[in-house]
Protein backbone atom coordinates (compact mmCIF):
# COMPACT_ATOMS: atom_id res chain seq x y z
CA UNK A 1 0.00 0.00 0.00
CA UNK A 2 1.32 3.44 -0.63
CA UNK A 3 1.30 6.20 1.29
CA UNK A 4 -1.67 7.71 -0.37
CA UNK A 5 -3.72 4.92 0.11
CA UNK A 6 -3.86 6.23 3.89
CA UNK A 7 -6.43 8.67 4.80
CA UNK A 8 -5.29 11.32 6.81
CA UNK A 9 -7.52 13.40 8.84
CA UNK A 10 -6.83 16.20 11.26
CA UNK A 11 -9.05 16.51 14.43
CA UNK A 12 -9.49 20.08 15.66
CA UNK A 13 -12.51 19.97 18.09
CA UNK A 14 -12.12 23.53 19.32
CA UNK A 15 -14.66 25.56 21.49
CA UNK A 16 -17.18 24.84 23.94
CA UNK A 17 -18.98 21.60 23.28
CA UNK A 18 -16.79 20.67 20.02
CA UNK A 19 -14.40 18.61 21.22
CA UNK A 20 -17.05 16.17 22.74
CA UNK A 21 -19.30 16.60 19.62
CA UNK A 22 -16.06 15.52 17.39
CA UNK A 23 -15.51 12.82 19.42
CA UNK A 24 -18.61 10.43 18.61
CA UNK A 25 -17.94 11.47 14.86
CA UNK A 26 -14.40 10.09 15.08
CA UNK A 27 -15.91 6.37 16.80
CA UNK A 28 -17.93 6.55 13.50
CA UNK A 29 -15.32 7.25 11.33
CA UNK A 30 -12.97 4.46 12.77
CA UNK A 31 -15.98 2.13 12.44
CA UNK A 32 -16.47 2.86 9.26
CA UNK A 33 -12.62 2.49 8.36
CA UNK A 34 -12.59 -0.46 10.00
CA UNK A 35 -15.40 -2.47 7.84
CA UNK A 36 -14.06 -0.76 4.27
CA UNK A 37 -10.65 -1.43 5.10
CA UNK A 38 -9.65 2.03 5.24
CA UNK A 39 -6.07 2.73 6.18
CA UNK A 40 -6.04 6.12 8.24
CA UNK A 41 -3.68 8.61 9.85
CA UNK A 42 -5.54 10.66 12.57
CA UNK A 43 -4.03 13.99 14.47
CA UNK A 44 -5.59 15.76 17.39
CA UNK A 45 -5.29 19.91 16.76
CA UNK A 46 -6.00 22.39 19.92
CA UNK A 47 -6.81 25.84 17.77
CA UNK A 48 -9.56 27.78 19.14
CA UNK A 49 -10.23 29.76 21.88
CA UNK A 50 -9.24 28.49 25.07
CA UNK A 51 -5.59 28.32 23.19
CA UNK A 52 -6.09 31.68 21.76
CA UNK A 53 -6.53 33.44 25.39
CA UNK A 54 -3.19 31.35 26.56
CA UNK A 55 -1.35 32.24 23.60
CA UNK A 56 -2.58 34.89 21.74
CA UNK A 57 -2.30 32.83 18.31
CA UNK A 58 -5.32 31.30 16.38
CA UNK A 59 -3.07 29.53 14.20
CA UNK A 60 0.42 29.59 14.95
CA UNK A 61 3.17 29.46 11.36
CA UNK A 62 3.22 26.56 10.16
CA UNK A 63 -0.23 25.64 11.01
CA UNK A 64 -2.12 25.99 7.64
CA UNK A 65 0.94 24.39 6.02
CA UNK A 66 0.61 21.60 8.24
CA UNK A 67 -2.80 20.90 7.63
CA UNK A 68 -2.52 21.06 4.31
CA UNK A 69 -0.78 17.53 3.80
CA UNK A 70 -3.89 16.24 5.32
CA UNK A 71 -7.04 14.92 3.19
CA UNK A 72 -9.63 16.48 5.58
CA UNK A 73 -9.94 18.42 8.48
CA UNK A 74 -12.77 17.47 11.33
CA UNK A 75 -13.61 20.85 12.84
CA UNK A 76 -15.86 21.17 15.65
CA UNK A 77 -16.82 24.33 16.88
CA UNK A 78 -15.55 27.97 16.79
CA UNK A 79 -16.85 30.26 19.23
CA UNK A 80 -15.89 31.07 23.23
CA UNK A 81 -17.55 33.63 25.71
CA UNK A 82 -14.20 35.38 26.71
CA UNK A 83 -12.86 36.14 22.96
CA UNK A 84 -15.00 39.13 21.10
CA UNK A 85 -16.89 37.76 18.18
CA UNK A 86 -15.20 37.67 15.20
CA UNK A 87 -11.63 37.14 15.95
CA UNK A 88 -12.03 32.81 16.10
CA UNK A 89 -14.59 32.84 13.30
CA UNK A 90 -11.89 34.93 10.65
CA UNK A 91 -8.85 33.83 12.31
CA UNK A 92 -9.89 29.63 12.38
CA UNK A 93 -13.17 29.00 10.41
CA UNK A 94 -12.68 31.43 7.32
CA UNK A 95 -9.13 31.16 7.58
CA UNK A 96 -9.21 27.95 6.81
CA UNK A 97 -12.08 28.14 4.19
CA UNK A 98 -9.78 30.41 2.42
CA UNK A 99 -6.25 29.02 2.44
CA UNK A 100 -7.68 25.85 1.67
CA UNK A 101 -9.73 27.39 -1.45
CA UNK A 102 -12.77 25.35 0.06
CA UNK A 103 -15.28 27.02 -1.98
CA UNK A 104 -17.93 24.93 -2.11
CA UNK A 105 -20.14 25.18 1.23
CA UNK A 106 -22.23 21.53 1.26
CA UNK A 107 -25.27 21.31 3.31
CA UNK A 108 -27.20 18.64 3.24
CA UNK A 109 -30.66 19.34 4.38
CA UNK A 110 -32.84 15.77 5.02
CA UNK A 111 -34.93 14.94 7.42
CA UNK A 112 -34.55 11.50 8.63
CA UNK A 113 -37.55 9.67 10.11
CA UNK A 114 -38.46 9.59 13.89
CA UNK A 115 -36.62 13.31 13.69
CA UNK A 116 -38.81 15.95 14.66
CA UNK A 117 -39.80 19.18 12.19
CA UNK A 118 -41.24 22.67 13.21
CA UNK A 119 -43.08 22.51 10.20
CA UNK A 120 -46.91 21.22 10.10
CA UNK A 121 -47.63 18.21 7.84
CA UNK A 122 -44.22 17.69 6.46
CA UNK A 123 -41.98 14.05 6.75
CA UNK A 124 -39.07 13.03 5.27
CA UNK A 125 -40.12 12.21 1.86
CA UNK A 126 -40.80 16.09 2.04
CA UNK A 127 -37.67 17.91 3.56
CA UNK A 128 -34.70 16.21 1.39
CA UNK A 129 -32.00 18.81 -0.29
CA UNK A 130 -29.18 20.46 -0.81
CA UNK A 131 -27.81 24.11 -0.36
CA UNK A 132 -24.66 24.51 -2.55
CA UNK A 133 -23.24 27.55 -0.91
CA UNK A 134 -20.09 29.64 -2.25
CA UNK A 135 -17.93 29.53 0.29
CA UNK A 136 -14.70 32.35 -0.40
CA UNK A 137 -16.34 35.64 -1.48
CA UNK A 138 -19.71 37.78 -0.82
CA UNK A 139 -19.59 40.23 2.05
CA UNK A 140 -17.20 37.16 3.66
CA UNK A 141 -13.86 38.46 1.96
CA UNK A 142 -13.09 40.73 4.43
CA UNK A 143 -13.37 43.84 1.77
CA UNK A 144 -13.84 47.41 3.56
CA UNK A 145 -12.95 49.51 6.28
CA UNK A 146 -14.21 52.02 8.37
CA UNK A 147 -13.56 56.07 7.73
CA UNK A 148 -13.51 58.39 11.12
CA UNK A 149 -13.82 55.52 13.39
CA UNK A 150 -15.29 56.45 16.76
CA UNK A 151 -16.64 59.57 15.56
CA UNK A 152 -20.06 60.44 15.02
CA UNK A 153 -19.03 61.07 10.83
CA UNK A 154 -18.23 57.28 11.60
CA UNK A 155 -18.71 55.14 8.10
CA UNK A 156 -18.54 51.56 8.24
CA UNK A 157 -18.27 49.71 4.31
CA UNK A 158 -18.37 46.37 4.04
CA UNK A 159 -18.27 45.59 0.19
CA UNK A 160 -19.57 42.18 -0.85
CA UNK A 161 -16.91 41.06 -3.81
CA UNK A 162 -17.78 38.65 -6.53
CA UNK A 163 -15.88 37.49 -9.41
CA UNK A 164 -16.69 35.44 -12.49
CA UNK A 165 -14.35 32.38 -11.87
CA UNK A 166 -15.47 32.52 -8.05
CA UNK A 167 -19.17 31.83 -8.80
CA UNK A 168 -18.93 30.15 -11.86
CA UNK A 169 -16.85 27.41 -10.32
CA UNK A 170 -19.65 27.34 -7.99
CA UNK A 171 -22.56 27.01 -9.84
CA UNK A 172 -20.59 24.50 -12.37
CA UNK A 173 -19.91 22.11 -9.52
CA UNK A 174 -23.96 22.83 -8.55
CA UNK A 175 -24.84 21.63 -12.30
CA UNK A 176 -22.40 18.52 -12.06
CA UNK A 177 -23.77 17.55 -8.19
CA UNK A 178 -27.61 17.94 -9.45
CA UNK A 179 -26.47 15.57 -12.33
CA UNK A 180 -25.38 13.29 -9.80
CA UNK A 181 -27.55 13.10 -7.06
CA UNK A 182 -30.35 11.85 -9.85
CA UNK A 183 -33.53 12.83 -8.23
CA UNK A 184 -35.80 15.91 -9.31
CA UNK A 185 -32.74 17.11 -11.23
CA UNK A 186 -33.92 20.40 -10.31
CA UNK A 187 -31.19 23.48 -9.97
CA UNK A 188 -32.78 26.55 -7.88
CA UNK A 189 -30.36 29.75 -7.98
CA UNK A 190 -31.15 31.93 -5.34
CA UNK A 191 -30.70 35.40 -4.76
CA UNK A 192 -31.40 39.05 -4.94
CA UNK A 193 -31.27 40.71 -8.61
CA UNK A 194 -34.07 42.72 -8.18
CA UNK A 195 -31.70 44.50 -5.92
CA UNK A 196 -28.23 43.62 -6.57
CA UNK A 197 -27.48 44.81 -9.73
CA UNK A 198 -24.02 44.06 -10.53
CA UNK A 199 -23.34 41.59 -7.96
CA UNK A 200 -26.20 39.12 -8.87
CA UNK A 201 -26.35 40.05 -12.25
CA UNK A 202 -22.76 38.16 -12.49
CA UNK A 203 -24.30 35.29 -11.45
CA UNK A 204 -27.24 35.25 -12.63
CA UNK A 205 -25.63 35.73 -16.53
CA UNK A 206 -23.29 32.77 -15.12
CA UNK A 207 -25.81 30.53 -14.43
CA UNK A 208 -27.87 31.15 -17.30
CA UNK A 209 -24.15 30.63 -19.71
CA UNK A 210 -23.34 27.28 -17.47
CA UNK A 211 -26.67 25.84 -17.61
CA UNK A 212 -26.55 25.40 -21.55
CA UNK A 213 -23.74 22.63 -20.74
CA UNK A 214 -26.57 20.75 -18.68
CA UNK A 215 -28.97 20.33 -20.55
CA UNK A 216 -30.85 17.33 -18.52
CA UNK A 217 -31.34 19.49 -15.44
CA UNK A 218 -34.14 22.20 -14.99
CA UNK A 219 -33.12 25.16 -13.83
CA UNK A 220 -34.85 27.94 -11.85
CA UNK A 221 -34.71 31.30 -9.78
CA UNK A 222 -35.49 32.40 -6.57
CA UNK A 223 -35.35 35.64 -4.75
CA UNK A 224 -33.87 34.89 -1.33
CA UNK A 225 -36.78 36.49 0.30
CA UNK A 226 -39.47 34.60 -1.81
CA UNK A 227 -36.89 31.40 -1.30
CA UNK A 228 -37.40 31.47 2.65
CA UNK A 229 -41.16 31.24 1.90
CA UNK A 230 -40.90 28.67 -0.18
CA UNK A 231 -38.58 26.83 2.03
CA UNK A 232 -41.16 26.75 4.81
CA UNK A 233 -44.32 26.40 2.41
CA UNK A 234 -43.29 23.66 0.05
CA UNK A 235 -39.91 21.98 0.42
CA UNK A 236 -40.49 19.21 -1.34
CA UNK A 237 -40.55 21.25 -4.05
CA UNK A 238 -36.49 22.02 -3.94
CA UNK A 239 -33.68 19.64 -5.32
CA UNK A 240 -30.30 21.41 -5.43
CA UNK A 241 -30.13 25.26 -3.92
CA UNK A 242 -26.89 27.27 -5.48
CA UNK A 243 -26.59 30.53 -3.65
CA UNK A 244 -24.31 32.96 -2.97
CA UNK A 245 -22.13 33.07 0.86
CA UNK A 246 -24.01 35.59 2.38
CA UNK A 247 -27.40 34.28 1.38
CA UNK A 248 -26.43 30.70 2.25
CA UNK A 249 -25.49 31.27 5.34
CA UNK A 250 -28.39 32.71 6.19
CA UNK A 251 -30.76 30.11 4.28
CA UNK A 252 -29.16 27.59 5.51
CA UNK A 253 -30.28 28.15 9.16
CA UNK A 254 -33.69 28.11 8.03
CA UNK A 255 -33.17 24.93 6.27
CA UNK A 256 -31.12 23.71 9.76
CA UNK A 257 -34.27 23.59 11.67
CA UNK A 258 -36.56 22.11 8.79
CA UNK A 259 -34.66 18.74 9.44
CA UNK A 260 -34.85 18.79 13.07
CA UNK A 261 -32.03 21.86 14.43
CA UNK A 262 -29.11 22.58 14.27
CA UNK A 263 -27.97 19.40 16.02
CA UNK A 264 -28.60 17.62 12.90
CA UNK A 265 -27.56 19.89 10.53
CA UNK A 266 -23.94 19.08 9.27
CA UNK A 267 -21.50 21.22 6.77
CA UNK A 268 -19.16 19.97 4.27
CA UNK A 269 -16.28 23.00 3.23
CA UNK A 270 -14.85 21.21 -0.37
CA UNK A 271 -12.08 22.03 -2.07
CA UNK A 272 -12.62 19.65 -4.98
CA UNK A 273 -9.59 19.88 -7.12
CA UNK A 274 -7.26 16.84 -7.12
CA UNK A 275 -5.11 17.05 -3.29
CA UNK A 276 -7.40 19.54 -2.02
CA UNK A 277 -8.21 19.78 1.41
CA UNK A 278 -11.77 19.82 2.49
CA UNK A 279 -12.96 20.81 6.18
CA UNK A 280 -16.12 19.40 7.50
CA UNK A 281 -18.35 20.61 10.59
CA UNK A 282 -21.39 20.29 12.58
CA UNK A 283 -23.48 23.13 12.37
CA UNK A 284 -24.89 23.48 15.80
CA UNK A 285 -22.18 26.07 17.24
CA UNK A 286 -20.01 26.01 20.56
CA UNK A 287 -22.78 26.05 22.96
CA UNK A 288 -20.31 26.68 25.50
CA UNK A 289 -23.25 26.53 28.20
CA UNK A 290 -23.60 22.68 28.00
CA UNK A 291 -19.79 21.87 27.75
CA UNK A 292 -18.80 18.54 29.44
CA UNK A 293 -22.35 18.12 30.40
CA UNK A 294 -22.87 15.13 27.15
CA UNK A 295 -26.15 16.62 26.05
CA UNK A 296 -25.36 17.95 22.49
CA UNK A 297 -26.72 15.78 19.67
CA UNK A 298 -23.85 14.51 18.16
CA UNK A 299 -25.43 13.31 14.69
CA UNK A 300 -24.34 16.10 12.84
CA UNK A 301 -20.43 15.03 12.60
C1 LIG B 1 -21.64 28.78 9.11
C2 LIG B 1 -21.37 29.71 10.28
C3 LIG B 1 -20.17 30.60 9.96
C4 LIG B 1 -20.51 31.38 8.70
C5 LIG B 1 -19.75 31.54 11.09
C6 LIG B 1 -19.44 30.78 12.35
C7 LIG B 1 -18.59 32.42 10.70
O1 LIG B 1 -22.49 30.44 10.60
O2 LIG B 1 -20.73 28.00 8.75
O3 LIG B 1 -22.74 28.82 8.55
O4 LIG B 1 -21.10 32.46 8.78
O5 LIG B 1 -20.17 30.92 7.62
MN1 LIG C 1 -24.23 29.94 9.40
Amino acid sequence: MSNNDIRRVAVNGGDGTGPEVVAEGVKVFKAVAELENIKYEIKDFDYGGDRYLKTGEILPDGAVEELAAFDSILLGAVGHPEVAPGILEKGLLLELRFSFDQYINLRPVKLFPGVETPLAGKGPEDIDFVVVRENTEDMYAGAGGFLKKNTPDEVAMQTAVYTRKGCERCIRWAFEYTRKRNQKKILTLVAKTNVLTYGHDLWWRTFQDVAKEYTDIKTDYNHVDACCMWMVKNPEYYDVIVTTNMFGDIITDLAGILQGGMGVAAGGNINPEPGGTSMFEPMGGSAPKYTGKNVINPIAP
